[in-house]
């Protein structure tokens, strides 16, 4: 028998309970943004203070923007100190990881039929990262850090994923409840010189964790190699969220980071502008990236 879908009850994100959804909305939107870079020593060793300030960011906004001060000899596996002193302990060893489980972003030629446009200059669209996982592999963190900026542009713009999804029920709880179908969103196979490497799968674009009853989003907003369900609300769900990215919102920031600065998040929305490196001038765009299995805790967690 097919198992109905669970939802934790109170829960905000339950469209069945309205009275929670209306007091964490409130407390949501009150909450103050955060857009200002919190100062980090050293990644690899954590201060309490550092760990707590980053942990409220996230608290608030989903995400926390970082800068490191100190020189850091071993970048890679700084990062990863980084992430297990911040409660991320599941990393993603993902198809173009290095050992650490960090993945050096960066212009590069791929030796696959498909061009993976991180590894390009070209500009990424909005997307959580992961969006093409199946079911229980869901990416519920990742942190970002440039080591190099590029000569010219690679700006990243970030949207909290709660923001998109109190933008979509204010308009039409009815695109809640179509993006939280089973079959939504459907990522078809990927086959690269006839060997399947991903099979197809479908999945809800919004879902509540069943461990700590948390809202997680995949999204991408590719019109090649992603399926919507093809029903009228799913498909206006998804032109108001297109037209959410194209007009903006008072949540939304963009932000170049500079060189030893970072993000950390719950896996919000995020997109990248194209960019120009000048390897000659020293500036190659160099972004290492790191994902997890598991959100970041709340600060009194700790
Ligand atoms: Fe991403």
């Amino acid at each position: 028998m097919l198992s109905a879908k669970i939802e934790p009850v109170p829960s905000p994100f339950s469209l069945t309970d309205e009275a929670s959804y209306q007091q964490w909305r409130a407390d949501k939107l009150a909450a103050a943004t955060r857009f200002a870079a919190i100062p980090i020593a050293h990644p690899g060793q954590l201060t309490a203070v550092e760990r707590r300030q980053l942990l409220s960011s996230v608290e608030a906004q989903n995400f926390a923007l970082f800068q490191v001060t100190d020189a850091v000899d071993d970048i890679e596996a700084a990062l990863h100190a980084f992430g297990s002193g911040l409660g991320l302990l599941g990393i993603d060893q993902n198809l173009c990881a290095e050992d650490s489980g960090v993945t050096a972003i960066t212009v590069r030629p791929t030796d696959t039929e498909h061009t993976y446009i991180p590894y390009t200059n070209r500009p990424l669209g909005w997307h959580t990262d992961g969006y093409y996982n199946a079911g229980e592999q869901q990416i519920r963190a990742w942190l970002l850090y440039c080591a190099e900026p590029a000569a010219e542009g690679g700006d990243n713009e970030l949207l909290d994923h709660e923001i998109a999804y109190i933008r979509l029920r204010d308009e039409n709880p009815d695109w809640i409840r179509a993006l939280m179908a089973d079959d939504a969103f459907t990522i078809p196979l990927n086959v690269e010189r006839g060997r399947q490497i991903r099979p197809d799968h479908s999945g809800p674009v919004f879902s509540i964790s069943p461990v700590d009853g948390s809202l997680h989003m995949r999204y991408s907003a590719r019109q090649r190699n992603v399926i919507w369900r093809d029903d009228p609300t799913t498909r206006d769900a998804a032109a108001f969220l297109l037209d959410l990215f194209r007009n903006g919102d008072d949540h939304m920031l963009r932000y170049r980071l500079n060189a030893n600065e970072g993000i950390v998040s719950n896996n919000i929305l995020h997109r990248r502008d194209g960019f120009r490196d000048d390897p000659a001038a020293g500036a190659k765009r160099l972004v290492y990236r790191a994902r997890y299995f598991q959100r970041l805790p709340r600060p009194e967690e700790e």
